[in-house]
């Protein structure tokens, strides 16, 4: 886990498409058929809407989860058309490249006064004090979630998260249903308040959204809250510890700052934030010749194909002038990641601000990764400038 390329060149070569006996899925790790199932609607992020557990062989999730998958399943990533079209529908106006490009000046402001603080103190820990706060920030605003309870969000996430981990621990599960449930009671209020008294928001703008139920509603809520900011934290740290590793790359990004967009998508594959997704195979299907029956999951390893040698050249070097970068970081199809222009723009912000006021930028100590293998992180980035 801590270095799983080596490990996901072996499966391209020698076993793409391949059953693993631990989790009982089908490791995808191919680009071409990462891409192509993604897009694939014989798949689905969930079967609930054709089958029931049991037709699909599965037990129902035990009775102390259902406060966690109640908000889960409300929310647009974990269902299909036509609940998906319609949820995506009501939310997605917040996101078009347009509407996000007019919070670029609230966001380049968040992440310059995070940084100016960062530098006036010498450095830190890059994760706590900038690659967390700017995101949440955002986000948080966006939504309009009071000043005073943000630092509420930060945790419920993460616990949140601890789910979507392969195996969680019975502990890591109860805490994730705990955190979902208090994270709803907590958005069930304010939702009610804002229909009441409505504020320029988005949580005051879907609570006016007749079409939309109450669990609905929260889980929209939790969702954009959650992937709002989780991955924009990691490829912050992930992206500046992976230009520590790669000197000359970081050399050549201050010495040419019209690099920084290429160098982000670069950064994006090169340390794939997200490793896995999976999907559920609704209809039978065949990929790279191996007959894959309806009922069973398939993980598809995007840490993998960001590696793939038959889409990137070379592609274990860091390239941060990188032209031709279909990576699938933000995956692909009607799930399609709703944030990444909010996701690039805040990248850009705070790789560009840091690249400025701090040209000595130094690592102090070699960071931890955090544990855990869908969600690739780390702990911390000590950093001096
Ligand atoms: C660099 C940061 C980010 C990365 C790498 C990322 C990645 C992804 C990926 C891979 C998916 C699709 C998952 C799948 O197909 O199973 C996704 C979906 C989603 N992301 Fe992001 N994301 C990022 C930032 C954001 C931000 C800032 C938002 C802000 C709202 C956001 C909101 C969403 C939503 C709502 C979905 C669900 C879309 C749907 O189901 O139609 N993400 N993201």
């Amino acid at each position: 886990m801590a270095y799983p390329y080596d490990v996901y060149a072996d499966l391209r070569r020698a076993a793409p498409v391949s059953f693993f006996e631990p989790t009982g899925q089908w490791l995808i790790s191919r680009h071409a058929d990462v891409n192509a199932l993604l897009r694939d609607r014989r798949l689905g992020r969930s079967y609930l809407h054709v089958a029931t557990h049991e037709e699909f062989g599965r037990q129902a999730e035990p009775e102390f989860q259902e406060p966690f998958w109640r908000v889960v399943r409300a929310g647009m990533l974990d269902v299909e058309p036509p609940v998906h079209t319609r949820l995506r529908r009501l939310v997605s106006k917040a996101f078009t490249p347009r509407m996000v490009e007019s919070l670029r000046p609230r966001v380049r402001a968040i992440a310059g006064g995070l940084i100016d603080t960062f530098v006036e103190k010498g450095g830190g820990d890059l994760i706590a004090e900038v690659a967390e706060p700017l995101p949440v920030t955002v986000i948080a605003e966006m939504l309009g979630i009071p000043e005073a309870d943000r630092h509420l969000l930060r945790p419920w996430s993460a616990d949140i998260c601890g789910m979507y981990e392969l195996n969680p621990s019975p502990e890591a599960q109860h805490t994730a249903v705990r955190a979902a449930d208090e994270f709803a009671g907590y958005l069930k209020d304010l939702a009610r308040e804002r229909a009441a008294r409505p504020g320029d928001d988005l949580i005051s703008a879907l609570a006016a959204i007749d079409e939309l139920t109450e669990d609905e509603l929260i889980g929209t809520c939790v969702l954009l809250l959650n992937a709002g900011h989780e991955a924009t934290v990691n490829v912050t740290g992930n992206g500046w510890w992976s230009l520590f590793r790669n000197p000359a790359e970081l050399v050549r990004l201050r010495e040419d700052r019209g690099l920084l967009p290429t160098a982000i998508e670069e950064l994006m594959r090169w340390d794939t934030p997200l490793q896995m997704f999976e999907r559920w195979v609704l209809e039978d299907i065949e990929v790279g010749g191996v007959e894959i029956p309806r009922g069973v999951e398939v993980a598809l390893l995007f840490g993998s194909a960001n590696r793939d040698p038959e889409v990137f050249d070379d592609p274990d070097r860091l390239d941060v002038g990188r032209a031709d970068n279909p990576h699938i970081s933000f995956g692909a199809g009607i799930h399609f990641c709703l944030g990444a222009p909010l996701a690039r723009i805040e990248l850009l912000e705070s790789f560009g601000a840091l690249l400025d006021r701090a040209p000595k930028l130094e690592l102090v100590r070699e960071p931890v990764w955090k544990p855990g293998y869908v969600i690739r992180g780390l702990e911390s980035l000590d950093l001096a400038v």
